[in-house]
This record gives C-alpha cells, sequence and structure tokens, in this order.
C-alpha cells in the first residue's frame, strides 16, 4: 500500500529527530482561524525535564513559545499539518523535505540538497544547558572588546539588555531570511547603515558567516570617525575578513547591489536616506529600527478634526512616529516590498522599539491606492513633504497630484 504525502513526512520528522538528524521544521501559509498567526518554528530543546520540542508560534507582532514532549509535539504538528498549514518544511542535515499542499488541498513532497550541514546549536546534545540563542557569551572575542562579556564569556553587568537586543535582532533576520530566497544561497551581502560601535553589525556576520556557513560580506556605514576606525581595527583582530566599515554619510554612499540593506537607530532623515538606497539597489531584505523622527514632527499642522488632541505633547510626538513610520512602510509597498511594523524589543531597553522589515516580492501592487492612502494622511496632518517620498518620487511630492510614479 502506498503511504500518502503527509504520513510520509510525519515519518520522515519522527524518524529525524530520533535519529538526531533533526535541525528543525517550519510550518507557514496558514488558513487556521486565529487573528494574526503566521508560522509555527520547531525545534529541539534540552530543558531540565528533558528534551522538548519547543514550538514557537509566530504572530504579527509577538511570538509564543511552547515546550511539549517529542511525542506530544510531533502529534500536535501532524494535526495542523494540511488543516491550518499548507506548506511545511522540514530541515535535517541530510535533506530539506517540503510538503505543500494546494487549493484543492492536493499535497505534494519534494527533497533538496540541505541548507544546514551542521546541526547549529539545536541537536539534543548540543543544547544541553544552553539558553536558546543564536549568539553564544562564550569564545566571541568580539563581544569582549565591545564591552559586552567578560574574558571570561560572562555577560558584563549592565549589557544584558544589549546582550538580549543582539540575539533578538539576529533571531528576527535569521526568520527573515528563512521567508526569503537568500536563505538557499551561498553568499550574502550586507549593508549596515549607521553601524555606530557595531554590535549588531559583529554579530550578523559572526551569525551568517560562522553559524549558517554563508560567505558573508557586511560594509558597516557610519558618519563618525572614531567608530569608524574602531571597527576596521576590531575586524582585523577577529579576523573578519569580509567586515569592514567606511567613514560615510548613508546620504552620499553609493550603493550598488545588496541582499539585505539595515538601519537600526539611524538618526532621523538618515533612516530615510538608507531605506532609498536599499530600494534601488533593490535589497531583497531592508530592517530599519527608526530613531528620533523630527522630520515630520515639525511639520504636522493637523486639521481642525486633529488639533485639540494633538495639543498634548507626548500624544503629538506619538502621532509624528506613527505617521514617519506609516508612510514609510507604505513607500515600502510601493516599492514592491511585503512590509510588516512590529515591536521588536521590550519597551524597557528603549521606546524606540518598533522595527520595518520589507522583503522584495513581484506581487501585483495597486501603487495608485497607496499613493493616495499617503496624500489623505499628509493632508489630514498638514504635512507637505516626508523626507522619504520626495527622494521616491521627487517631482509629485511636492504637487498636489501625487498618483504619478516615478523611478520605482
Ligand atoms: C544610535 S546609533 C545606532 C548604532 C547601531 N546601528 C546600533 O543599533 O547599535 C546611530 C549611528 O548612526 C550614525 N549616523 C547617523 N546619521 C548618519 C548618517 N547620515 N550617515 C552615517 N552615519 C550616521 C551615528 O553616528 C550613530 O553612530
Amino acid at each position: 500500500m502506498e503511504i500518502d504525502a503527509k504520513t510520509q513526512f510525519e515519518l520522515m520528522l519522527a524518524s529525524s529527530i530520533e535519529s538526531q538528524e533533526f535541525i528543525k521544521l517550519t510550518l507557514g501559509r496558514y488558513k487556521g482561524q486565529e487573528d494574526g498567526l503566521r508560522k509555527i518554528f520547531a525545534k529541539i530543546i534540552r530543558i531540565k525535564s528533558g528534551v522538548k520540542l519547543s514550538l514557537t508560534y509566530s504572530y504579527e507582532t509577538k511570538e509564543i513559545v511552547k515546550n511539549y514532549s517529542i511525542d506530544e509535539g510531533v502529534t500536535l504538528i501532524g494535526s495542523v499539518i494540511g488543516n491550518d498549514f499548507m506548506s511545511s518544511v522540514l530541515f535535517t542535515i541530510r535533506q530539506d523535505i517540503r510538503l505543500e499542499y494546494n487549493k484543492k488541498q492536493n499535497s505534494k513532497i519534494s527533497s533538496s540538497k540541505p541548507t544546514f550541514t551542521n546541526p547549529l546549536s539545536v541537536s539534543p546534545q548540543e543544547h544541553n544547558h544552553k539558553k536558546n540563542r543564536h549568539i553564544e557569551p562564550e569564545d566571541n572575542a568580539y563581544l569582549t572588546e565591545l564591552g559586552v562579556t567578560t574574558k571570561q564569556g560572562k555577560i558584563v553587568k549592565g549589557m544584558e539588555s544589549k546582550f538580549r537586543q543582539i540575539n533578538k535582532f539576529i533571531e528576527i533576520i535569521h526568520s527573515l531570511l528563512e521567508s526569503s530566497s537568500l536563505i538557499s544561497r551561498d553568499h550574502i551581502s550586507v549593508v549596515d547603515m549607521g553601524s555606530g560601535k557595531g554590535y549588531l553589525t559583529f554579530a550578523l556576520y559572526d551569525f551568517l558567516n560562522n553559524l549558517l556557513g554563508k560567505k558573508t560580506s557586511i560594509v558597516g556605514i557610519e558618519s563618525r570617525l572614531d567608530l569608524v576606525n574602531f571597527c576596521n581595527s576590531l575586524s582585523k583582530l577577529v579576523n573578519f575578513g569580509s567586515l569592514h566599515f567606511k567613514h560615510e554619510d548613508i546620504k552620499n554612499y553609493m550603493l550598488r547591489e545588496v541582499d539585505i540593506t539595515i538601519a537600526l537607530h539611524a538618526c532621523d532623515t538618515a533612516t530615510d536616506d538608507a531605506i532609498y538606497k536599499g530600494i534601488m539597489a533593490q535589497s531583497s531584505l531592508i530592517v530599519l529600527a527608526p530613531c528620533c523622527h523630527k522630520q515630520i514632527r515639525k511639520q504636522i499642522h493637523p486639521t481642525m478634526a486633529l488639533k485639540d488632541l494633538l495639543k498634548f505633547g507626548i500624544l503629538m510626538e506619538r502621532q509624528s512616529e506613527i505617521v514617519t513610520d506609516g508612510i514609510r512602510a507604505l513607500l515600502l509597498e510601493v516599492s514592491g516590498y511585503d512590509t510588516n511594523v512590529f515591536e521588536f524589543i521590550s519597551p524597557d531597553h528603549t521606546s524606540k522599539n518598533a522595527m520595518i522589515v520589507g522583503i522584495k516580492n513581484d506581487k501585483y501592487i495597486d501603487k495608485k491606492y497607496l499613493l493616495d492612502q499617503i496624500k489623505d494622511v499628509k493632508k489630514l496632518y498638514g504635512i507637505r513633504t516626508h523626507y522619504l517620498e520626495a527622494l521616491l518620487f521627487p517631482q509629485s511630492s511636492l504637487s498636489s497630484d501625487m498618483t504619478d510614479v516615478a523611478q520605482v
């Protein structure tokens, strides 16, 4: 008797865990009833009570982790495959196995070369006693030089939230890579706009190069010469051969081709310059954590309907953030990016904790509709120019008719 694709997949999942060849599993194309749920990621962890299948439920704005015994976890996964999730990918050290359902609920199983040939740090043995992190504090000289860890591999007092932020950022990049074609590439190029002291830049290089095994080149762009010199010396010291820093204003940096554009807490319109450069270079991923929002704040002259609401300073501040970042997100969509905005770290660490990510796609977009939306929002708040809009649409942003789509 021939077994169906789903049963084959479930058997492969169970046997890969049994033989310790399992790396992880991703469930996507969610069609279930739960609001905001998008994906489930499964991996093996070892905690005090033993080896568990740890499932991360990834929602639009949050993640929830639940740990199950291996049998429970495998059964649960079996119950949602093909019912709630139409796409499943099992990563093992031997092969990647994909199970896809079409609209008629017909399933198809296929396999390809393994994305990961080393079991990252996810096998039950290696996970022993380790927290679920991408970057570990031990044996990472760059973290010590950056003052995040001691030489003995302990996190320096006061740097705990920085360390958490680094890991959270890497986790997000990892999951974005998995949602894009970049995960199967051998080489990945990154530009980090406003790289500062390089905490996240060094960690990203380490992760892509050493943990994911991709040939990685990263350029950090930074306007402070002291930081550029510091980072270049550190890169030499720790032998990160293709990690370089350039003393340049983002605005003037000639970006031709790049896979990932990052700008984390680059100040005010430096974020817009970074987005513009990323879009023009057709970057597959654009990842931003905006910082101050002065450019729009100065321009808001709300219409009567909003005047009394916005006489309160804090509400005006927050409105300028929402309007600035909301328009940025819509402009990314106009430029062909699947865009998402979410909270990326706890507000205890910084109030500037919104993240905007764009993944380039070829889907049809109703540009006119989006540009009309932007036009209406600007009108409501009495805004004449959004800096990024003016970069992307130099002709139309100042005129009353903004439906003319330039350049992009
Ligand atoms: C708040 S720090 C963030 C550093 C780093 N991205 C991080 O998240 O740890 C912002 C950095 O961007 C740099 N910067 C701001 N505007 C810039 C511009 N137009 N061109 C280059 N660097 C810029 C600043 O000098 C500063 O080092």
